[in-house]
């Protein structure tokens, strides 16, 4: 096998990027996290006071905004404008703005091209919403993450309360987590949704670990011995 992708596909708070990290790191492979070049635009335009559902607007901010995404020791920097939002991004707010602005098509249209242009060159996990169907859609492993949303809801308090935000209500984390599912999913172009070809796990009462194992589990050996070229640089 040349080059190889593993797509990891699922709704908010599913453990998809806790899992492609850990994928990545045990395989000596790249992970590109494609929700943080969404949330950069969403960043983006709540910085400039621009409604993010607003098509017209946010097109000509596109015009002018420079995304480089950087990768540091296995780990991912987002550089908007020449400005390191890597932290920025997480914050409360950020999430619904990126759902917005990530369901309006020239947003999306230049996202997946970097993304495409990342992932060709090496051996890559991806982690987002349409990576299996619509931005690689020939990667030869395609996984889709599940979880009940009060467990999700919980994560992502949790992943907060790390992150010193403790002002977060359970409630409003769960309400914020299903107008994201029902946007990422109902989107015209690139939805979220699960290919017949994707291997459903559902993380609801797994540990990590269990959901790595899960994972490396349905790899062939080459892929996880790293016989197949690794390239976490
Ligand atoms: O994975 P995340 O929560 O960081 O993603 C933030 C938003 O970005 C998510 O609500 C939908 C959007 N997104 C997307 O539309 N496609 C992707 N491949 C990744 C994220």
């Amino acid at each position: 096998m040349e080059h190889f992708q593993i797509a990891i596909d699922g709704p908010s708070g599913s453990g998809k990027s806790t899992l492609a990290r850990s994928v990545a790191r045990t395989l000596g492979i790249l992970y590109l996290d494609t929700g943080a070049m969404y949330r950069a635009c969403g960043l983006k335009a709540l910085d400039l006071g621009i409604d993010p559902k607003d098509e017209p607007r946010i097109s000509s901010m596109l015009e002018n905004l420079r995304l480089d995404i950087l990768f540091e020791q296995g780990s991912q920097r987002v550089i908007l404008d020449g400005e390191d939002v890597t932290e920025r991004i997480r914050m409360p707010g950020v999430s619904v703005a990126a759902s917005d602005i990530s369901s309006l098509r020239p947003v999306r249209e230049r996202m997946v091209q970097m993304q495409r242009q990342i992932a060709g060159k090496r051996n890559v996990v991806l982690d987002g919403r349409d990576i299996g169907s619509y931005v690689l859609p020939s990667a030869p492993f395609k996984f889709f993450l599940t979880a009940d949303p009060e467990e999700r809801a919980k994560r992502r308090l949790e992943e907060m309360a790390v992150r010193g935000v403790i002002d977060l209500t359970f409630e409003a984390v769960l309400a914020d987590l299903k107008y994201r599912d029902h946007q990422d999913s109902t989107r015209s172009f690139a939805p979220l949704v699960r290919t017949p070809d994707a291997i459903v796990i559902d993380t609801t009462s797994n540990t990590p670990e269990e959901t790595l194992a899960q994972l490396l589990s349905y790899l062939p050996e080459e892929v996880r011995s790293g016989s197949g070229s690794g390239d976490a640089s």
